[in-house]
């Protein structure tokens, strides 16, 4: 039976306790489209392993319901299964295998016939053409992990799930990564991923959820995040740097940045805030201000007051 299929994944009412005891997952709901760039945001501990483990069928939720591409991931784990693909967090591979074997055994173990073809294209789409034939010891770190994305692309999945795929990788490789995974998208593949690195979220994501001590605090569209949860700031970068705040703008959200070299005014775009009233105590104070220009507070701060809530 092939259900509803708008949503790549839909979870409900998702928990996890460990058999130690501890709670991983605390009554988690979540439904993700098909074709989005979803980004699972969280600390380390958040239980962000544990909720892509539940969905692949790695790890048994204690109780909810889990459907991936209209398949439940228990009554119905081969169809479930065979529309995902996941890169773990850890690596695993056999290091002395060629790159080439690699992905095919790995689609051979899906069931799927020969397809030389698509393992080319798969491995070109990945930049590891060139090193089909190289044993996968002698590759990069960086190398390894797209052989890892390439392995879990090998039986053609609808979805595919990266746990922590910068972890370890350097800026540059990164960035290579991220184009690679965003191609991969505009082919139609759903995207999962699980960082901890906000830039990542921010760069990557169409919609983004926050984890912390297994609750899934928010989910929302990237953009829309940023405009409600984001401050401005106003910035007067001063000529001398000043010790202490005037006791006459005492009235004001301010604070000294750069040991006081900035002075900084927070607001909201609903506060009405006069900035010329700002600036003429500070002139009155004696304060000049070498430069002006606002800020919006990055996807970095909106998390760190959410997780620290
Ligand atoms: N097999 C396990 N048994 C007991 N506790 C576990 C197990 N796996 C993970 N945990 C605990 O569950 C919490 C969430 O872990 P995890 O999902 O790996 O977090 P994240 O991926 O966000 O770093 C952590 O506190 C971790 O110690
Ligand atoms: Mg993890």
């Amino acid at each position: 039976m092939i259900s509803d299929h708008t949503n790549a994944i839909a979870i409900a009412g998702l928990n996890k306790t460990y058999e130690t005891g501890f709670h991983a997952l605390d009554n988690i709901n979540l439904e993700i489209k098909r074709g989005e760039i979803f980004a699972l945001l969280g600390p380390n501990g958040a239980g962000k392993t544990t909720l892509i483990n539940a969905v692949c069928g790695i790890v048994r939720p204690t109780s909810g319901t889990i459907t991936v591409a209209g398949y439940d991931i228990i009554t119905q784990y081969r169809q479930a299964r065979s529309t995902l693909g996941l890169v773990p967090q850890e690596l695993t591979t056999d290091a002395f295998e060629s790159v080439w074997n690699t992905v095919t055994f790995s689609r051979g173990l899906f069931g799927k016939p020969r397809s030389p073809a698509y393992v080319e294209d798969v491995l070109k789409r990945m930049s590891l053409w060139d090193k089909k034939d190289e044993q996968i010891r002698r590759l990069s770190g960086g190398m390894k992990r797209r052989v890892m994305i390439a392995k879990a692309l090998s039986h053609e999945p609808e979805i595919l799930f990266l746990d922590e795929p910068s972890a370890g990788v350097d800026v540059e490789l990164r960035k290579s990564m991220w184009a690679q995974v965003r191609s991969l998208s505009e082919t139609g593949v759903t995207i999962i991923l699980t960082t901890h690195y906000i830039e990542e979220a921010q760069e990557m994501a169409n919609r983004v959820g926050v984890i912390n001590k297994g609750k899934l605090i928010l989910t929302e569209d990237k953009n829309t995040l940023l405009r409600k949860m984001g401050k401005r700031h106003m910035v007067f970068a001063l000529r001398d740097p000043v010790s202490v705040i005037p006791m006459e703008l005492s009235a004001y959200p301010l604070t000294l940045e750069d040991d006081g070299s900035k002075l900084v005014l927070a607001y909201n775009d609903q506060d009405d805030n006069d900035i010329s009233e700002v600036l003429d105590h500070l002139k009155s104070s004696g304060i000049r201000p070498r430069d002006i220009y606002s800020r919006q507070s990055s996807l970095e701060d909106i998390f760190i007051q959410l997780v620290e809530a």
